[in-house]
């Protein structure tokens, strides 16, 4: 059976600052949602990953489906109004549009989402993260289905012999989304070389070779390129099929031991380590560390089982005091140097402004 998998997420208001939506905006969301399954939809989980509330959703409509995108938007419409009455910080943060125009790509919310013929047995796995921004995937995935220090399924697995080709988008580019295939192994050098500037090439889908069935997906949306200014960080959704033909679930989360630096962190300013955190996580330390969380499903005749929390396990409460170490560290030196983003990706317009005052105090010695 041909199933498409959506995942579309929003911030659209949070308790207390940047930590998590409320309660009661979550049921709003769900109870929206709900009240179309069975007629759009086939099925949904709504979860939040720090401020994010994410709707995973199964369906026969295929990709961009103005339907499900729009039950998604109407369903984060109507999760604002309650954040509006409970008087949420950054209510409907991520509508960046008055009204629905056919797609939320574009519009604010984050989506990642793929049609596949569901094998008899379908294993996927769900990762959101918050305070972060899409490149924070590229180290992951690549290690995941390129480095067999990593996956060792490609030495041990006929299934993967062949290896994986990588989309990747140039997100610096806003006329569209601009792509180039490259293939592992061969072209592993090439992907390395993109792939190690996460504020410019994201990884955008990855393809088995043996099957050429699509193995990842994540969004790649910039908010302030769609905004013209900051309006919160791009906090990335991903899908990821597992097993069989593609790296096993182990692998796949394998790199998340890492806590790699990533931007985001506090006002989507500074460098943080990836934390990979359970289900319906909080946020707290300076609005982060940046988290990830990794849910894992399978799906058949296009119903969900409940959730397996793959970061809900004891080996990763001693990654996440690692993590919290390489967290505090950075964070000593404050604004200095690499703890803080390069002006170019300086999201608040404030230090923009203050440094055009400054530069017209300057004067050249001598003249
Ligand atoms: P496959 O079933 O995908 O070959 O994976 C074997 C396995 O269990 C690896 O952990
Ligand atoms: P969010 O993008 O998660 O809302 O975070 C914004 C921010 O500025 C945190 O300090
Ligand atoms: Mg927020
Ligand atoms: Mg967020």
């Amino acid at each position: 059976m041909k199933t498409t998998v959506s995942i579309i997420k929003a911030d659209i208001g949070s308790v207390g600052g940047h930590i998590c939506p409320s309660q009661r905006l979550l049921e709003c969301v769900k109870s929206h949602v709900a009240s179309q399954c069975g007629r759009i939809i086939n099925d949904f989980f709504v979860s939040h990953t720090g401020d994010d509330v994410a709707i995973l959703m199964t369906h026969t409509h295929g990709v961009g489906s103005d339907e499900v995108h729009k039950l998604a938007w109407d369903a984060f419409v109507a999760g604002t109004e309650c954040a509006k009455e409970q008087g949420l910080y950054g209510a409907g943060q991520d509508l960046l549009k008055d009204s629905f125009s056919g797609n939320v790509k574009g519009m604010g919310p984050a989506v990642a989402e793929m049609e596949i013929e569901e094998r008899p047995n379908e294993p996927f796995l769900f990762f959101a993260a918050d305070k972060t921004d899409p490149g924070a995937y590229n180290l992951p995935v690549y290690l995941a289905f390129a480095d067999p220090m990593y996956n060792s399924g490609l030495i041990l697995s006929p299934n993967m012999a062949k290896g994986f080709k990588f989309c990747i988008m140039d997100v610096a580019y806003t006329e569209g989304d601009r792509l180039i295939e490259l293939n592992a192994p061969e072209e592993m050098y090439d992907i390395a070389a993109l792939l190690r500037d996460n504020e410019r090439f994201v990884v955008e889908s990855v393809y088995s070779r043996e099957t050429g069935e699509i193995a990842a997906v994540a969004s790649t949306t910039r908010l302030h390129n769609i905004a013209g200014k900051y309006t919160g960080k791009d906090d990335p959704v991903m899908l990821v099929r597992v097993q069989g033909a593609f790296p096993a679930t182990g692998e796949m989360l394998h790199p998340f031991n890492i806590g790699h630096y990533v931007a985001g962190f506090m006002r989507g300013s500074h460098t943080g380590p990836l934390m990979p955190v359970k289900m319906n996580s909080t946020i707290s330390f300076f609005d982060g560390p940046p988290v990830v969380s990794a849910l894992a499903f399978c799906v058949h005749n296009g119903k969900l089982t409940e959730p397996a929390d793959a970061f809900d396990h004891p080996y990763w409460e001693y990654v996440r005091a690692q993590v919290s170490r390489k967290a505090t560290e950075i964070r000593q030196q404050g604004f200095s140097g690499l703890a803080m983003l390069p002006y170019s990706e300086l999201e608040y317009g404030g230090i923009v402004q203050k440094l055009g005052k400054l530069d017209k105090k300057f004067v050249v010695k001598g003249k």
